[in-house]
């Protein structure tokens, strides 16, 4: 039987390096990306396989480039990751408009078109996943951070509507919702030093862990951890108004 090969974008730190080295030892033949090629080649030497495709997702015309790599390459992707995103903190209005363009052309654009591209394979073959990286941000509206919260948002609303879509043709679409993990996301996004982000956050393997296991059971929506599990429930007790508003009080007291 052919190796099976899983996509991973944004392998080159955080979750993405955990998701290459679990997927790995599960058998997989990876394929990394992310702009950071050296980065992707360490990995790559690590693991003692894997290809690197440096590529900026957030462009147009990236995520086909990419699926004409694969194919080109003989590859059929047997699981996409799709995990490669950033977070800006800050008002919207402060916040550079360029920048927030990317933000979604990443965390949304480039996710729906890879979506799009390995699924023709799967449904053919009545067998696959999806696993696309949401967050616990998708369940409430940001202040501080308005974009990144509609992200991902929009991630999990995506991702539940084409779980059921494809669920009876054999493929499994999974969303996986974070909340604050260990990676290099606070620095990119722009916390400040004092921030309680490390003080809470979840260990990045262990979040994989339970990322995956979700794929395995078919699970359309997984929130690791206890915390982040009773939080998500928020929108059930509260009216959406206060959701908003202890959002924003908790983005001024963690940063
Ligand atoms: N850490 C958290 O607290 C947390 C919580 C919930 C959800 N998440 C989500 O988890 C996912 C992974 O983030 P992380 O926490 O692991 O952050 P990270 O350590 O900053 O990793 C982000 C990855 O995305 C890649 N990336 C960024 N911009 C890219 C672009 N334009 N094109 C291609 N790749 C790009 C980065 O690689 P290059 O810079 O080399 O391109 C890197 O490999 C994201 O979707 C994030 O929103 C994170």
């Amino acid at each position: 039987m052919a190796t099976p090969v899983a996509l991973v974008t944004g392998a080159s730190a955080g979750l993405g390096v955990d998701f290459a080295r679990q997927l790995s030892a599960k058998g997989y033949r990876l394929v990394l990306v992310a702009r950071r090629k050296e980065r992707l080649d360490a990995l790559a030497t690590e693991l003692g396989h894997g290809r690197a495709i440096a590529c900026d997702l957030s462009t147009a015309g990236a995520a086909a480039a990419l699926m004409a790599d694969i194919r080109a390459a003989g590859e059929t992707v047997s699981l996409l990751v799709n995990n490669a995103g950033f977070g800006l903190t800050g008002r919207f209005a402060a916040l550079d408009g360029g920048r927030q363009r990317q933000m979604i052309d990443l965390n949304c654009g480039a996710l729906v078109e890879l979506a799009h591209a390995v699924l023709p394979d799967m449904r053919a073959k009545r067998k696959g996943a999806i696993l696309n990286v949401a967050s616990t941000a998708a369940f409430q509206p940001g202040p501080g951070m308005a974009v990144y919260f509609a992200t991902k948002a929009f991630v999990l609303s995506f991702s539940e509507a084409l779980h059921e879509e494809v669920k009876a043709e054999g493929v499994t679409v999974t969303a996986l919702c974070p909340g604050p993990t260990s990676t290099e996301f606070g620095e990119v996004a722009g916390f400040g030093l004092a921030s309680s982000f490390e003080k809470i956050a979840a260990r990045s393997e262990d979040v994989v862990r339970a990322g995956l296991r979700a794929v395995a059971e078919k699970q359309a929506v997984a929130i690791p951890g206890l915390l982040n599990k009773a939080g998500a429930q928020g929108h059930r007790l509260l009216p959406r108004s206060w959701l908003r508003r202890i959002a924003g009080l908790m983005k001024e007291i963690g940063t």
